[in-house]
């Protein structure tokens, strides 16, 4: 093994990935005095948290009348009755402190003509049980991520948060059934660093790039489910992969759900707005597995536009130049660079394109990893937390709504901070770690530098996007399902066989691919396998072959994990059918009409 040169770090707590969740966590421990370390793989502000952009849900009812049980009700049935209806209830009532923070604390929120937080429309937001849509997305124009992101990124350096920027994590320090810390490598001088800390937090983001055509970063290679999975720890309904329906066609740029909040309306080629067969009530505003869904059906029965008749129409231009200009900004410079069409005379050229993980690394509602047992389903992991994207708390079931996803992030990164706080007293002295503490990130690092096999990081990756893309896609049959295990199975076995050309440890970036590939093999191998074994339909996973969804054999969380062999093994843990408080009550489950 190469001689590494090592530097040990002692911390309360260190934060792995420093996009919206990340930040939070970050320095809300380090105001209550907790020694915390972020380490990041890119600089903050570049963190995909960047990108979301139709806004943050809240139930403000700035617009009209709302409340928190109405945002509740929409979430819990939004997720198709698998999110945990206590963790639900936390979020949906603490959204409302959480986007008031957010405006103290500097985000350049869009204003109503009284000087409000201004409020849109969004997928599956309604009001009074479904009434009707509300407008309940918190904006800023359509650039919300990035005025979070930035705004988060100020209050960490406010606080004089500690950052180790351009550090890839490689693994966990798992000693005696707790976790110690994270090994990572500096990209900048090649020197790997173990951060022990007595609270380690993923906020890593989600694993999008497991597929062909996605609307998230490059960077977006689910690295914190890898160690988790690597740690022989389970992660959690991980077949639910949500598709957005509004992906500019070609390059999966994401259009705004906010481009339908604000008027916005799909046609097939007959120019028919479709979406009214599908979803009477809500139409283009329905939640967005109905939306893609019915987008899909539209181009398979021969309805799609373009002479490919491979796509769909989303008509802004009837809102005209100003709206466009100040509500939608954003979209509509993307639009005209990724598809050359000027929104404001035409219609943009869209497709459901994968978006969002709703599975992750399974938490309680402070951000707690878990480790079930069969005794005990909800038994916490010591030490570990997981936020964000990456952990499925779970607060999104088998779909997310749209705003749920920046919502989740700030609720769920102060979650993180209120209760390590409450676990850690600051300073605590740390124990030391046995010699070989490393051993297994280090052995990782090692093999994959050496690695001199017959095929490239890119070439590996690619027939896994392929894979994923044909055979965990919006619908899904057996058949699929099938010949997907198979071929993610025998490309996750290649790994054996890749090829790596630089060996130095300095910015090799070719290393750095071939890490997250390892994570997004993980990612993959669980999303179907999970897939293949949930015999119905719910939410984002819409099976052909179950198109019902079966409350009695399927109300229940997938827990998966992986072996070195990339061979899967499924359990299952029970759906939280409680509420945290006795102001609300259990959802019962209902049929999922929009
Ligand atoms: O459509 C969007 O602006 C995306 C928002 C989200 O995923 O929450």
């Amino acid at each position: 093994m190469a001689a590494f040169e090592i530097i040990d770090h002692e911390y309360d707590a260190v934060v792995v990935g420093a996009g919206g969740a990340g930040l939070r966590a970050t320095f809300g421990m380090v105001q209550a005095g907790l020694r915390t370390a972020c380490v990041t793989k890119v600089f903050p502000t570049r963190s995909h948290t960047v990108a979301a952009q139709g806004g943050i849900g809240a139930a403000l009812g700035n617009m009209a009348e709302d409340s928190w049980q109405w945002h509740m009700y929409d979430t819990v049935k939004g997720s198709d009755w698998l999110g945990d209806q206590d963790a639900i209830e936390y979020m949906c009532r603490e959204a409302i402190p959480a986007v008031y923070e957010l405006e103290h604390q500097g985000v350049p929120f869009s204003r109503t003509k009284d000087g409000k937080i201004y409020q849109r429309p969004f997928g599956g937001h309604m009001r009074n049980f479904g009434e009707a849509p509300v407008q309940r997305a918190c904006a800023a124009a359509d650039r919300t991520g990035h005025a979070i992101l930035h705004t988060l990124y100020s209050q960490s350096l406010r606080y004089k948060a500690e950052f180790f920027v351009e550090y890839v994590a490689i693994d966990l320090i798992i000693e005696d059934g707790e976790c110690r810390g994270v090994v990572a490598w500096c990209l900048e001088d090649g020197k790997i660093h173990r951060f022990k800390a007595h609270n380690t937090v993923l906020a890593t983001g989600g694993y999008g790039r497991a597929y062909f055509s996605c609307t998230s970063a490059h960077t977006c290679t689910g690295d914190g489910n890898g160690m988790v999975t690597r740690a022989g720890l389970a992660l959690q309904d991980m077949e639910f992969v949500q598709f957005h329906p509004t992906g500019i066609y070609g390059s999966g740029c994401l259009i705004t759900e906010g481009a339908r909040g604000e008027g916005g309306y799909l046609t097939n080629s007959q120019g028919e707005r479709f979406m009214e067969r599908y979803a009477p009530n809500a139409k283009d505003l329905a939640s967005r597995d109905v939306v893609s869904r019915a987008m899909t059906i539209e181009i398979r029965e021969g309805r799609g536009v373009g002479p490919g008749k491979d796509h769909i129409h989303l008509h802004l231009e009837h809102l005209g130049a100003d709206v466009l200009h100040a509500q939608l900004p954003g979209i509509t410079e993307t639009a005209k660079i990724f598809s050359g069409v000027d929104a404001t005379k035409d219609p943009i050229p869209v497709l459901p394109t994968v978006h969002y993980n709703m599975g992750g690394i399974p938490t309680n509602y402070r951000a707690e990893v878990l480790a079930p047992t069969k005794d005990d389903p909800d038994r916490v992991f010591p030490g570990l937390m997981a936020v964000g994207e990456c952990g499925c708390v779970s607060v999104h079931g088998a779909n997310r709504l749209g705003t749920n996803s920046l919502l989740d992030i700030v609720v769920f990164g102060r979650a993180a901070a209120i209760r390590a706080t409450e676990l850690v007293k600051p300073g605590t002295k740390h124990r030391p770690l046995r010699k070989d503490a490393d051993e297994m990130a280090l052995s990782r690092l090692e093999r994959l530098r050496t690695a001199n096999g017959s095929r490239l990081t890119s070439e590996i990756r690619m027939d896994l996007q392929k894979a994923m893309q044909r055979d965990a896609a919006v619908f899904r049959t057996e058949e699929s399902l099938q010949e997907g295990c198979k071929a993610v199975t025998a490309i996750a076995g290649q790994m054996k066989d890749i090829k790596l050309v630089d060996r130095s440890l300095v910015y090799n970036t070719d290393l750095a691919e071939a890490l997250e590939l390892e994570n997004l093999m993980a990612c993959a191998l669980t999303t179907i396998h999970g897939a293949e074994a949930r015999k119905e339909s719910r939410g984002a996973h819409a099976r052909e072959d179950f198109p019902k969804r079966d409350d009695a054999n399927w109300m229940k969380h997938t827990l998966a994990k992986v072996d070195e062999n990339n061979k899967v093994t499924l359990d299952y843990r029970p759906v939280h059918t409680y509420t945290l408080t006795d102001e609300v009550s259990y959802i019962e489950p209902q049929e999922r009409v929009y």
